[in-house]
């Protein structure tokens, strides 16, 4: 049976470019969708840049640019990039675009309507200086609970412990040093406990991987808190239809995006987006880190069931890359660039050695050189000079040394 997939790997943010990390997952999923085609199934992959949110708004005010020409650099970087590495996307679009305004409006009106937003003010950290509320990793200071210094507002490294930026102590600004004050502002927020019982029985379905579940079983037990899709000015992102200078939090629209980028693949090839994101032939597949679980798993879901679409088919979560066994540096010269790595060898050995490390589990793949080097070699190049060798060979000693045209019952000599 001929079977439709709709296949999609985390959104890039725009802010910043390609690297190895990255690559990991786009190769993972571009081999899954290229395997699906090769069986005769309809398989999609459809990506997009995450342009949304404060880093960008930041950096644009910095450099005295609009953020849609910086996003704009970085769609052509982007796309630049996986296409080097030989990324077959049915489509790579943008989160900024109309087709993903409407479609976030649209689920904002329905999660609405279904009575699971509600207004609430709520007291953050303000940057009198910069005339900005400050994001939680905007700020630093002192840990509540066990007192180690230098630590954001969400969440301490030394401790693990979770708490409002309000409450760290001695909080300064990272952006500038200075001291915030606390402001109220009113935000919008998802009742996400509303939907536990649902998403419980989502998470035992197929859709979520055996090797996360009982992560995400784990958050369900502990309770879900409410979520704020709302973020004030400036921010670079989507007015919120009826709240003047409220704009949606970038991981609202995030995954819309990837609707969006299949509405303009749709419009320009006779489809329409009903019949992949609503039509129960059609399977959605998302690639993803394990950094990103909580928002495909949680709040995704709950967003499509309250706007009335296709639940995902399948999550499939891998885990981060390293490099000779360590996070990615850019002091140890190992953060390595998608564009740097083209520039010394070719796409396809590290395309072949990611492939040889898949798996559905989450531990960290690794970029072992040494590694790397033995594998391309033995298990690549050998393999295939070896093929090429044997060929060869039979060419010689069965068909007259003569080479020619396959035909078209793939065994004529011409
Ligand atoms: N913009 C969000 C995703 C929104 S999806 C609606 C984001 N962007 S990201 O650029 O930080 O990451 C994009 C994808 O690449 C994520 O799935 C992330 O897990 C993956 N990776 C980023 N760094 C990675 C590694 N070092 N290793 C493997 N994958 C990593 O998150
Ligand atoms: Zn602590």
């Amino acid at each position: 049976m001929k079977r439709r997939l709709l296949i999609t790997s985390g959104l890039p943010y725009a802010n910043g470019p390609i690297h190895l990390g990255h690559m990991v997952e786009a190769v993972q999923t571009d081999v899954f969708a290229r395997a699906m085609r090769m069986r005769g199934h309809e398989a999609l992959y459809m990506c997009a840049d995450d342009t949304h949110g404060t880093p960008i708004e930041l950096r644009a005010h910095e450099l005295g640019v609009r953020p849609e020409d910086l996003i704009a650099e970085a769609a052509a970087s982007h796309k630049a990039d996986f296409a080097g590495f030989g990324i077959d996307f049915a489509n790579y679009y943008t989160t900024h675009s109309e087709e993903n305004r409407e479609l976030s409006n649209a689920f904002f009106s329905r999660m609405k309507a279904g009575g699971y937003i509600h207004e609430r003010t709520v007291k953050q950290l303000y940057s009198e200086e910069l005339e900005r509320f400050l994001p939680d990793r905007f700020v630093k200071g002192t840990c509540p609970k066990c007192g180690a210094t230098e630590q954001y507002g969400d969440v301490c490294e030394s401790c693990k412990a979770r708490y409002d930026a309000v409450d760290l102590v001695d909080a300064r600004c990272v952006l500038d040093g200075n001291v915030p004050v606390v402001r109220e502002s009113a935000h919008l927020f998802v009742s996400l406990s509303d939907f536990s019982e649902f998403l419980r029985e989502y998470c035992l379905s197929e859709s979520i991987g055996e090797s996360i579940r009982g992560f995400v079983l784990s958050w369900i037990d502990e309770g879900l808190q409410d979520w704020n899709i709302s973020r004030d000015k400036p921010y670079f992102g989507f007015e919120i239809p009826g709240y003047k200078d409220k704009y949606f939090y970038v991981w609202m629209d995030a995954p819309i995006g990837y609707m969006a980028s299949t509405c303009d693949w749709c419009k320009r090839n006779g489809r329409t987006l009903e019949s992949y994101w609503k039509d129960a032939g059609t399977e959605i597949w998302h690639f993803i880190g394990k950094d990103i679980i909580y928002f495909h798993c949680l709040f995704w879901p709950a967003m499509l069931k309250a706007a009335g679409y296709n639940l995902p088919h399948r999550i499939h979560t891998h885990g981060f890359l390293t490099v000779n066994g360590k996070k990615m540096s850019k002091s140890r010269g190992t953060f390595i660039l998608a564009a740097d790595y083209l520039k010394h060898l070719p796409a396809d050995y590290l395309r072949f050695y990611i492939a040889s490390k898949l798996s559905t589990g989450v531990e960290d793949i690794d970029l072992n050189i040494e590694d790397f080097y033995f594998k391309t070699r033995s298990g690549l190049i050998d393999n295939l000079a070896n093929l090429h060798n044997r060929s060869f060979s039979f060419a010689e000693s069965k068909l007259g040394g003569e080479l020619g045209e396959l035909g078209s019952e793939g065994g004529s000599r011409s």
